[in-house]
């Protein structure tokens, strides 16, 4: 499991169990107030040919549902096909990688400025630091990222936040997981639950050595998880109920990387 069910404690309904016990339970607030999760959202699920209005809406509710739960977020935002088309335009004016890179974050944090729009708690300005995240969550507040630095992806941001944070990484992409290649072009590609960070470093080497492959996690953000043992999930952000059955440590589709694979 993911997450240990702290949410055991609620039946199907949602409804507190009733504890037929005389002891005190502990309140709700401090058994899940420490569980914080990294949401690396991509670009390429939220801003396609224009900005999803539906998904961002339905994600941040979602996202505002589970932080009244006592979960608490970070948000890191990626570029999407808009982003891809100013860094393709830089580059045709003949911008360098670092300029057509500093386009690239500028709309990352353009997606995020939307982002904070749709969240009921969010802190109102998109973060520059890593740092900042931990004040901003300690007030109760969502600290929302676009991308930082050129030469990186805004996976990369997510996995140094819960790097720093000792927090839980969660990528929101356009498929289910991690497959031992491409589904959509090969209809035989293994689907993993489960997979080592090792293994998962040796597929993305892969595919990132064969032109026009879309890896779900780039190299620099799979050593980053794997150096710090970082607990990490890949869901498919198209399906939401998913995703918040995946944070509250109930069943869920998706990929979890794990240190060593069980005898
Ligand atoms: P991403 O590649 O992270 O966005 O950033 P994305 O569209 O969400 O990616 P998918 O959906 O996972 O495929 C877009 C671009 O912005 C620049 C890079 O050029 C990157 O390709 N960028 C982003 C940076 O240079 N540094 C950052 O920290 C983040």
């Amino acid at each position: 499991m993911f997450d240990e069910g702290i949410f055991k404690i609620f039946d199907e309904s949602g409804e507190e169990k009733k504890d037929t016990q005389t002891q005190e339970i502990e309140p709700i607030e401090t058994i899940t107030a420490s569980k914080t999760y990294v949401v690396s959202v991509g670009g390429s699920l939220i801003a396609k040919e224009k900005p999803d209005v539906a998904l961002i809406g339905k994600l941040a509710e979602k996202i505002n549902m589970l932080q009244k739960e006592g979960y608490r977020f970070v948000i890191v935002v990626g570029g999407g096909k808009v982003c891809r088309n100013y860094i393709a335009a830089a580059k045709a004016l003949g911008a360098s990688n670092f300029i057509a890179d500093s386009i690239g974050i500028a709309v990352t944090r353009i997606n995020a400025m939307l982002m904070i729009q749709a969240l009921d708690n969010a802190y109102p300005n998109v973060l520059t630091e890593v740092e900042k995240s931990k004040p901003i969550l300690d007030s109760g507040k969502i600290p929302v990222y676009g991308g930082l630095l050129p030469g990186i992806t805004t996976d990369c941001v997510a996995a140094l936040i819960a790097e720093f944070l000792k927090a839980e990484f969660v990528n929101l992409t356009n498929v289910d997981g991690i497959y031992s290649s491409d589904p959509k072009t090969n209809p035989n590609a293994k689907f993993y639950p489960e997979i080592t960070y090792d293994r998962l470093i040796a597929l993305m080497k892969l595919a990132e050595s064969k032109p026009g492959q879309n890896v779900v996690l780039d190299l620099p953000s799979c050593l980053i998880l794997k150096r710090s043992k970082i607990p990490a999930i890949i869901l498919n952000g198209n399906d939401l109920e998913n995703f918040v059955s995946a944070i509250r440590g109930y069943e869920y589709r998706g990929t979890r990387i794990i240190e060593r694979e069980e005898q």
